[in-house]
């Protein structure tokens, strides 16, 4: 290789000095300057300086040179030394700017539905949930997610399954289903035209908004807070330029990206009450797919169930008094953008969407459900933060009401995981265990519906 070594070799030989004239010359000892020659040592800078005043060479060029022999030492796999080198010339070149003109090489993969911090979300027993499903089904074409949350249930279903029914009473959850996994056109260079403009936008440039004005330096940091208004109406504005498909991938993706910058514990109940950091909102796109086979609604469970025929229905519904509309109000407010009047601390509209599963009903009002679904298997998830200290988290239905109720509609097994509780991290549950049930629906009892036991 063209080392320093033979570059200095080369150079002595040139004006004729032998290395015994060096060694006098430089005071460096002769076998150090051999091997130096021969490659097997590098030189220092000192003895480069020597040699340089000796060889009437530019010392910086024999800098460069013992440098660049020093990168190709530590290269440890020569297959991607090149690659390797071009980069560092980038990063040399840009110092700190390199990430910021990076971003979209570096943030280039689509962002996946796991990727949301929800409370009650399943993401870390979806695999111990479906296993058990397909152990002990059979037949299985049509599958409801009834109270879907995340999608994260749904979206492994979708994979495995003829049909797929998605349902669940938010509207940011809807939407986020729709850009997720509906059916519908949507031009990717379009999207991403549309979202390298959005991040290009300098926030301090933007004026005030409804969501600055409303939740700027709290629930985000203001300057995002304007980026966030600002997108949202303008997305709003397009509308009629995009596809339906486009339009629910945008505010999907809105959704996803901010959440990540959310100064909240994970719900929207309250924000930190300490200075948030500089932020910038980088939009990247939300991992849309295309599926034929999913139906997705957003309506009362207990009201769905009654149109529907499936043959299994997965049934997660909220266990305490703890409202998903209130907890997740801002992305609610975002995606209906009705710019509603704000209560309170959190920032809060006036109620909707509130869900009987979190009241005292919640037992009939769960009876009434499984009463009148049309399906061969009921899956049920339940967890045990009854035995909470905290009124708010305490379940509103028992275990053992659940297995009752169960029973009473067909051959009914229960499986247990234990798992870490998901929470705000002030109530610890240790023993926090996570239940599944399986309900093989009796013969007289399937395709039955039964009237209301509760007034709608
Ligand atoms: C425990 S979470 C479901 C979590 C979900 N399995 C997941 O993995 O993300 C309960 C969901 O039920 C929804 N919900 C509550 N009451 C409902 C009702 N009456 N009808 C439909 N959905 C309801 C809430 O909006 C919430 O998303």
């Amino acid at each position: 290789m063209y080392s320093i070594g033979s570059i200095l070799k080369n150079i002595r030989e040139n004006i004729g000095l032998n290395l015994q004239e060096v060694q006098q010359l430089s005071k460096i000892d002769i076998t150090q300057l051999s091997r130096i020659e021969n490659g097997k040592r590098l030189p220092t800078s000192e003895q480069l300086k020597k040699l340089s005043e000796i060889y009437n060479y530019d010392y910086k060029k024999l800098l460069v040179h013992r440098e660049s022999d020093k990168i190709i030492n530590s290269v440890e796999y020569p297959e991607i030394a090149e690659e390797t080198l071009k980069v560092a010339e980038t990063k040399l070149k840009y110092g700190q700017k390199y990430l910021s003109l990076f971003q979209n090489e570096i943030y280039q993969a689509p962002i996946p539905i796991e990727s949301r911090r929800y409370i009650g979300s399943k993401a870390k027993l979806a695999d111990w949930i479906m296993n058990i499903i397909d152990n002990e089904t059979n037949n299985i074409k049509t599958f409801v997610d009834l109270f879907a949350g995340t999608g994260i249930i749904a979206n492994k279903a979708l994979n495995k399954y003829n049909k797929v029914i998605i349902n669940d009473i938010l509207y940011s959850n809807n939407v986020i289903y729709k850009g997720f996994f509906q059916h519908g056109i949507w031009d990717m260079n379009k999207l991403q035209d549309i979202l390298l403009y959005y991040n290009g936008i300098n926030p301090d440039k933007l004026t005030d908004n409804f969501f600055s004005e409303n939740y700027g330096g709290k629930f985000f940091n203001y300057n995002v807070s304007k980026h966030i208004g600002y997108i949202r109406e303008d997305i709003e504005e397009m509308k009629d330029k995009l596809t339906e498909k486009e339009y629910n991938i945008l505010l999907a993706t809105l959704i996803y990206n901010i959440d990540k910058l959310a100064n909240t514990v994970g719900h929207f109940d309250a924000y930190i009450k300490k200075p948030i950091n500089e932020q910038k909102l980088y939009m990247r796109l939300i991992d849309a797919k295309n599926f034929n086979n999913v139906e997705i609604y957003r309506k009362d469970a207990n009201l769905l169930a009654r149109s529907i025929k499936a043959d299994i229905v997965y049934i997660d519904p909220p266990y305490n008094s703890r409202q998903y509309s209130r907890f997740y109000h801002l992305y609610e407010t975002l995606i209906k953008w009705d710019k509603p009047q704000l209560y309170g601390v959190a920032l809060k509209p006036k109620p909707d969407n509130m869900s009987l599963y979190c009241t005292t009903k919640a037992r009939d009002v769960f009876e009434d459900l499984i009463a009148n679904l049309q399906t061969q298997y009921i899956a049920v998830s339940y967890n045990n933060t009854y035995n909470s200290k905290s009124n708010s988290s305490e379940n509103k239905i028992k275990l053992e009401e659940i297995e009752n109720i169960l029973k009473k509609c067909g051959e009914t097994k229960v499986f247990e995981c234990t798992h870490r509780f998901f929470n705000t991290g002030k109530t610890e549950f240790k023993n926090h265990k996570e239940f599944l049930f399986i309900t093989k629906v009796h013969e007289k009892r399937k395709n039955i519906s039964f009237p209301s036991l509760l007034r709608w």
